[in-house]
């Protein structure tokens, strides 16, 4: 543990900045491990997010930030001269290190354009940058789960996707985020409240990170496997879906982990209320629609079982890691600015600003 903090779902954080570098929590291990890895160079914070050491859309935006300072620190002490130019690799790395997410491009962003105005060491502007990233993230996530239990107000049965917590992002978490607010707000009975998470394949976000930051808060949690979700919907346990997201296109079309989709047709269907949390950073205003938000797919490896590993190729594994949830599905979509009922273009334009 890096810091005294006294709610249990501060405890564990994904990403502690220390002097030497960027301490990365590696997510692969949780629940049975809980190792952090030095980072000393924008390079090995790319690959920490691309191997999923570090993972979860603000958390991956606040990992390329510090990836930035590193590479300035390494490229300022090669060449003091020069050293705005020779992080431009760096940069370009970090930003290819996974596509989805948009929060990465979006910090990774945000961090050159303090670049101009720096003068001498370029180190203490840039971490100053880095850490008011995960500053204001922490901050929109205590907000979004304000708002976020006020919409939800009554619900039992809340059902999640992924792992959207303190682990994703920068503390607190944004779906996740909600419902620690909900079980803290205790509108409902606190006994007539569960969460049940999906499993989340093949990297197992739900039942190996969800699960273990819900038992450290003491909220009830039933793990489901993904394919059991809609049947949930069925028998009247499921309120509300709460999932966060990796991308949100300027129509309120949103990308979020694999399998999200289909929750949201579930949903629909069963007259389940769908709900979106994530804050503004994750917003792509340049894309219109969601069809356009690039999907990662990673190998066929990680869903293979070991014995059709050894058949040489010719069996194959199709691995999509997210998809595009289309706008017309969302009931509301909640972030720290506030939040937009049945997204759409027009209505999406309300989060441009910040409020007066
Ligand atoms: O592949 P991952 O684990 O990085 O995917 C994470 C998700 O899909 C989350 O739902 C999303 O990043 C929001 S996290 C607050």
């Amino acid at each position: 543990m890096h810091e005294s903090c006294p709610q249990a779902y501060d405890r564990v954080r994904p990403l502690v900045w220390t002097e030497a570098g960027l301490e990365v929590l590696d997510q692969r291990l949780l629940p049975q491990h809980v190792k952090y890895r030095l980072c000393t160079t924008a390079r090995e914070v790319a690959e920490a997010i691309s191997t999923m050491q570090v993972r979860g859309a603000p958390a991956i935006g606040v990992a390329a930030a510090f990836g930035v300072v590193l590479a300035a620190r390494q490229r300022f002490r090669e060449c003091p001269d020069k050293w705005r130019d020779l992080i431009e690799q760096d940069l370009d790395c970090l930003v290819q290190a996974r596509p989805t997410a948009v929060n990465l491009a979006w910090a990774v962003a945000r961090m050159r354009r303090t670049i101009p105005a720096i003068e001498g060491d370029p180190e203490p502007v840039l971490r100053a940058q880095a850490q008011a990233i995960q500053a204001e993230d922490l901050a929109a996530n205590r907000r979004m789960g304000q708002l976020g239990a006020e919409w939800i107000g009554k619900a039992k049965g809340i059902l999640t996707h992924c792992n959207t917590g303190s682990l994703a992002t920068a503390g607190f978490g944004t779906a996740l985020g909600v419902i620690r607010a909900l079980w803290q707000g205790a509108v409902t009975r606190k006994e007539d409240l569960r969460v049940y998470a999906c499993e989340t394949r093949p990297w197992l976000q739900g039942a190996r990170l969800t699960l273990w930051e819900l038992a450290q808060d003491g909220i009830p949690a039933t793990l489901i496997c993904d394919s059991a979700a809609a049947f949930l919907m069925q028998q009247g346990r499921v309120d509300w879906v709460v999932v966060g997201a990796d991308r949100i296109a300027a129509n309120g079309d949103v990308a979020n982990k694999i399998g999200t989709y289909q929750l949201a047709v579930a949903a629909r269907h069963h007259g389940v209320g769908f709900m979106v949390v994530a804050p503004t950073s994750s917003i792509d205003w340049s894309l219109p629609k969601g069809d356009l938000i690039p999907i990662e797919y990673r190998s066929a490896e990680e869903l293979l079982p070991p014995y059709f590993q050894i058949q040489g190729g010719r069996i194959d594994a199709l691995n999509p890691v997210f998809d595009v949830t289309p706008a017309a599905l969302v009931s509301v979509i909640v972030t720290e600015r506030g939040a937009v009922h049945q997204p759409s273009s027009d209505s999406m334009q309300a989060l441009r600003r910040p409020p007066a």
